[in-house]
């Protein structure tokens, strides 16, 4: 696995430069999901694609810029689910965006993922990295390298919350359970990235970000092979939760595609098991 962190790693650098000197426009195409693909989508992807074509223990990429799953001739072990720029229509406003990576052994799902990735291209850079059964480990980059910070540990309960989607197509019992939160002095914190919202809340310790079923959008926004499991190993394994609308663990999920959605709901215990609560789940 030290193969494939060294690759994140050098990824990183490479599209943090491509995010700061490379064109904003548009690509004249469309992703999987029915999404113009801006320049900067495409060049992280190829970033992405080029780097681990030489990492003999990935088999397989799975990107949210790609159709299908690249398959590579060799005998690795893993597949990689990435979003190359998570965020990316945030870079024209110069916010915080970042890369997700899933690592997963055999067959595509939630109990198959065996470590995750995410790097936030900020004021700084910074990466997280977790492999199944340890805690989240924070990384900031220091010249042309990541130095370890330490453990990423959520508390059991948060003061932040970050809700996606239009809230003019939230169901009624979201909308109240966001507004409860508030009323219970929640601050509101959502930038429209899930990685640095997400980033956020782990090293403020704690709190709730949903991207619920909308009814314009009933299953969700957010992938499951490349966003929302990924983000789920981070939580789970820094002493959070990580649930669907119904109350299935977002680890147990099985896509049937490898676009699939899922409503999503990460967060510390507290914020999770009042959601429960909320829900009737
Ligand atoms: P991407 O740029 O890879 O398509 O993903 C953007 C995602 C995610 O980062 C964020 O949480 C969500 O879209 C925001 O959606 P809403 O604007 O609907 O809240
Ligand atoms: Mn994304
Ligand atoms: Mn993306």
């Amino acid at each position: 696995m030290k193969d494939i962190f060294k690759a994140i790693e050098e990824v990183a650098f490479s599209i943090d430069s491509a995010i700061k000197n490379e064109d904003l426009g548009y690509s004249d195409s469309e992703n999987s999901s029915g999404e113009e693909q801006l320049k900067l989508d495409v060049q992280s992807d190829k970033i992405i694609e080029d780097r681990f074509a030489s990492v003999s223990s990935v088999k397989a990429l799975v990107s949210e810029e790609k159709e299908g799953v690249l398959e590579f001739d060799n005998d690795g072990e893993y597949t990689l689910c990435y979003d190359p720029l998570d965020g990316s229509s945030l870079v024209d406003v110069n916010l915080s965006v970042g890369s997700i990576f899933g690592i997963y052994k055999g067959e595509l799902k939630g109990d198959n993922i065996v470590a995750s990735a995410y790097v936030v291209y900020g004021p700084r850079i910074e990466l997280v990295w977790v492999e199944k059964g340890k805690a989240p480990i924070l990384y900031r980059a220091k010249g042309r390298e990541f130095k370890e910070i330490g453990e990423i540990k959520l508390n059991p309960k948060g003061k932040l919350n970050a809700s996606g989607g239009t809230q003019q197509h939230w169901e009624a019992k979201h909308k109240a359970f966001i507004d409860g939160l508030f009323a219970n002095g929640y601050r509101l914190r959502y930038s429209g990235g899930m990685v640095p919202d997400l980033h956020q809340i782990l090293l403020k310790g704690g709190g709730l970000f949903s991207y619920p079923a909308t009814t314009d959008k009933p299953n969700g926004k957010l992938r499951q092979l490349f966003e929302v499991i990924p983000f789920a190993l981070v939580y789970e394994s820094a002493g959070g939760s990580a649930i669907d609308d119904k109350g299935k663990r977002l680890l147990e999920l099985v896509p049937s595609h490898p676009h699939d959605t899922s409503p999503c709901f990460f967060g510390s215990n507290s914020e999770i098991e009042a959601l429960q609560v909320a829900y009737g789940i």
